[in-house]
């Protein structure tokens, strides 16, 4: 598979987000599966996978989705760039404490269920209130350390990211972005570009909206189902958005692919910087979706699509400022 540059890191064109194996659409599959699905991934030439602490069913519990992915890489792991996630929150600082200490106990322990000695990129999950400046600085002298590669903030604005990259130059960003959430395009993108920043878009296909393969019809999991609240998957912003899901079928007839694939070759072709880490539970999907590194669309049909999804509406919105 094409690759790309993220900071430092080399990775493959299109990553793979693990969550799912833990946590967010619904049931599980079983661990064997999940494993078989992310070396699969490996196999079909993926080195960037995605994982957090946070993912484990339900969200009780930390780091269900970290051990599953550190089993599954454990053999080629000097191969693959790992990608996790810390959450830090003021009151986890104890008194006389330094957010390096306390972010450190966050990476040690999931090193340990990675399998690992060294996490490749660790990101800040979410804004907990503690100064981004002082966790700047934590990743910095992690960075010494020789425990992490790179580092990344998630779900954050241009004014935070300047902050952060003043003390300790940022590897990647990842947000939300898909054709129908592109909040990013006005500052993010055009900052990390400027600075050579990476961009990681998560839910990249809408939560499955831009496969196409979601209707009005489709029922959602009861439990552990982000999809229950996520907007555009209302009833009726489905049926708002519907024009955006056919021009997407209109150019996969066009390009013998899948309306995911030729999403995720939109962001692809726009800008030179991003690697989106679609999510599947499915073995097939996973393949599909990494296979979007083949659809290359040229200037013009870019162009097009680009000009007729601006004419589009977009119905629900969960972007970063929202
Ligand atoms: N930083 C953050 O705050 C944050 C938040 C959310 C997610 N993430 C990361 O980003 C990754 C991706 O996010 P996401 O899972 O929301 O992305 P997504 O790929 O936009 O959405 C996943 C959903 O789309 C479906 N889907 C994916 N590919 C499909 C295809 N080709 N055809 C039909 N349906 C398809 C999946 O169903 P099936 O499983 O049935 O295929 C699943 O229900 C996560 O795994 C996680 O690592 C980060």
């Amino acid at each position: 598979m094409k690759t790309r540059k993220i900071g430092e890191l080399t990775v493959s064109e299109v990553g793979m987000g693990c969550m799912a194996f833990s946590h967010g659409y619904g049931k599980i599959p079983n661990e064997g599966y999940s494993i078989e699905a992310i070396r699969n991934a490996y196999g079909h030439g993926c080195t960037f996978f995605d994982t957090a602490e946070i993912y484990s069913p339900g969200l009780s519990g930390t780091g269900h989705n970290e051990r599953i992915v550190g089993k599954a890489l454990h053999d080629v792991r000097e191969h693959v760039v790992l990608a996790t996630k810390l959450f830090l929150e003021r009151p986890q600082i104890r008194n006389g404490d330094s957010v390096y200490y306390a972010v450190r106990q966050h990476l040690e322990a999931s090193m340990e269920r990675l399998q690992t000695d060294m996490v490749d990129l660790y990101y800040l999950h979410r804004m907990g209130g503690v100064p981004i400046e002082e966790v700047a600085e934590a990743m910095g002298l992690l960075m010494e350390d020789g425990l992490i590669r790179g580092w990344g903030l998630s779900q954050v604005d241009v004014d935070v990211i300047d902050r952060a990259q003043q003390i300790t130059p940022l590897t990647a960003i990842q947000n939300i972005y898909s054709m129908v959430e592109r909040d990013m395009e006005a500052e993010v993108i055009p900052y990390c570009l400027e600075h050579h920043i990476g961009v990681v878009p998560f839910s990249p296909i809408a939560s499955g909206l831009l496969s196409g393969k979601i209707t009005t019809k489709t029922k959602f999991e009861r439990y552990d189902d982000v999809r229950n609240w996520v907007p555009q998957l209302s009833r009726a912003n489905i049926v708002g958005n519907q024009p955006i899901i056919d021009l997407l079928k209109e150019f996969a007839d066009k390009k013998h692919a899948t309306s995911a694939q030729i999403s995720l070759a939109w962001m692809l072709h726009k800008y030179s910087n991003v690697v989106p880490i679609p999510g599947s539970k499915n073995k097939g999907r996973i393949i599909e979706n990494l296979d979007a590194s083949e659809v290359e669309l040229t200037e013009e049909e870019f162009q097009s699509l680009e000009e007729r999804l601006n004419q589009c509406r977009v119905y629900g919105h969960r972007g970063f400022s929202r």
